[in-house]
This record gives structure tokens, sequence and C-alpha cells, in this order.
């Protein structure tokens, strides 16, 4: 699978979001990265479920909701009614996670499990076969902007050893400080969807798009 680019809201001016989102069309972007935090999980909030229903009419794209919440369980349906084609719930906050995966695939939407730096991915070992993504956070999750954790570039190769070793069908995600410099690390280290905040809303929004995109040809064209 070839890597592609998620463009993170949190980063983007709401007061650009009609700009924004016809950029994303044209450029063809697939999936759309929606942050939904509680200020109790994250120490940050951030838009909630009638804004998401209002940009589901810009875009055909996915959107898939990254949801830093304790109680995800409850907002899943009204979620998916907003229009969520996708949610990715954190492991740390899921009691019952073989439950909540189960819940969240019972919607007929693709299922992900976040796992933050610390966490390690064997927490995940016996639900792999249920997921349809894995984030692997390199930054700790609540704010745009942080430094990327190198340590993570690592635990994005076990995992992607895991999964090729037993032939899983998740893709591998990664959220956090993603930028020109390092995006090589990541999708070599097995990473093919790349969610980017900062690095793509400062200054120009579709030349970044532009220059990320030919990064990821060039890495993919790199031996
Ligand atoms: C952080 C969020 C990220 C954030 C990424 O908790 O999950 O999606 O928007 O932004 P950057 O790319 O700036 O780290
Ligand atoms: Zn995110």
């Amino acid at each position: 699978m070839k890597a592609i680019i998620s463009p993170s809201l949190l980063s983007a001016n709401v007061c650009n979001y009609l700009a924004d989102f016809k950029v994303f069309n044209e450029k063809g972007i697939k999936v759309v990265h929606i942050d939904i935090m509680d200020g109790h999980y994250v120490p940050n909030i951030s838009i909630g479920l009638g804004q998401v229903a209002s940009l589901r009419n810009l875009t055909q794209a996915e959107f898939d909701v990254h949801l830093m919440v304790t109680n995800p369980d409850e907002f899943i349906e009204d979620l998916v009614e907003a229009g969520a084609n996708s949610i990715t719930i954190h492991s740390e906050v899921a009691t019952h996670l073989y439950k909540s995966i189960y819940y969240l695939k019972s919607f007929g939407i693709k299922a992900g499990v976040a796992l933050n730096p610390a966490t390690p991915i064997s927490c995940l070992e016996h639900v792999y076969s249920l997921l349809d993504r894995v984030l692997v956070m390199s930054v700790e999750p609540g704010f745009g902007g942080q430094g990327f954790i190198p340590f993570t570039v690592e635990k994005i190769k076990q995992l992607n050893d895991v999964k090729t070793k037993n032939k899983y069908n998740f893709t591998i995600q990664v959220d956090g400080g993603i930028n020109l410099d390092n995006i090589e690390d990541v999708i070599k280290a097995g990473a093919r969807d790349i969610v980017i905040g900062s690095s793509l809303f400062k200054e120009n929004l579709s030349n970044n798009i532009d220059l990320f995109n030919q990064r990821i040809i060039n890495i993919n064209n790199t031996p």
C-alpha cells in the first residue's frame, strides 16, 4: 500500500475550513483526520458532533475520527450519525477494549485503536485481527505542533513486523510531529497513513500537500 497523508483538522484555522476543504478535494485527499477531545483524557478541547456533521457536506473524503475522550463508547453512535467513516479509540481508556472494538464494528465503520508513546504494542496482541487501523502516537495526544518522539519509529517497525509476519490487515497510522524531515523514517518503518497537522497548515496548504506528496513519491523510488 502506498502511503497517504491525512490532514489533521486540529491545526486548521476554523475561519478557513471552506477553502481548506476545497484544497483537500482538489488535491485528492482521501482521509481527513478529525481530533475530538474532551478536556479530560487530554488537556484540550476541540470540535464536536455538530461541526463534524456540518463539515460532512464539504467532501466525500473519509472522516477518520481520533477520539481522545475518557468514555469513547458513548460518542460512537452519534459520530457515525454525524458522518464518521472510521473511529479510533485510545487503548489507555478502553477498560473493555475487545467489547469496544466489537461495538465500533457493529456500525459498519472502520475500527482503530491508538497507542500513546509509552503504551506497548503488545496490548493489542489478541485483537489485531479485528482492527482496520492501529494509530501509533508519536507525541502525547492533546495538541498540535509538538516535537516528534524519536523512539516511536522503532515501535512502528515492531508493529509492522507483527503485521507482516501474521498477515494482518490493519493499516499503521502515525500521528504527531510529522514533518518533511522525518516522514521518510516513519514510512520506511511501515506507517502508511501519515497524519499531519501543523506542518501542513502553516503558510500554504496546497503547496505543502504537494511537497509531502512529492516526498512520498521520492521515498517510494528510493531503494
Ligand atoms: C494530537 C493530535 C494530532 C495533531 C497532530 O493529539 O492527535 O492529530 O493534530 O498535529 P501535528 O502534526 O502538528 O503534531
Ligand atoms: Zn490525531
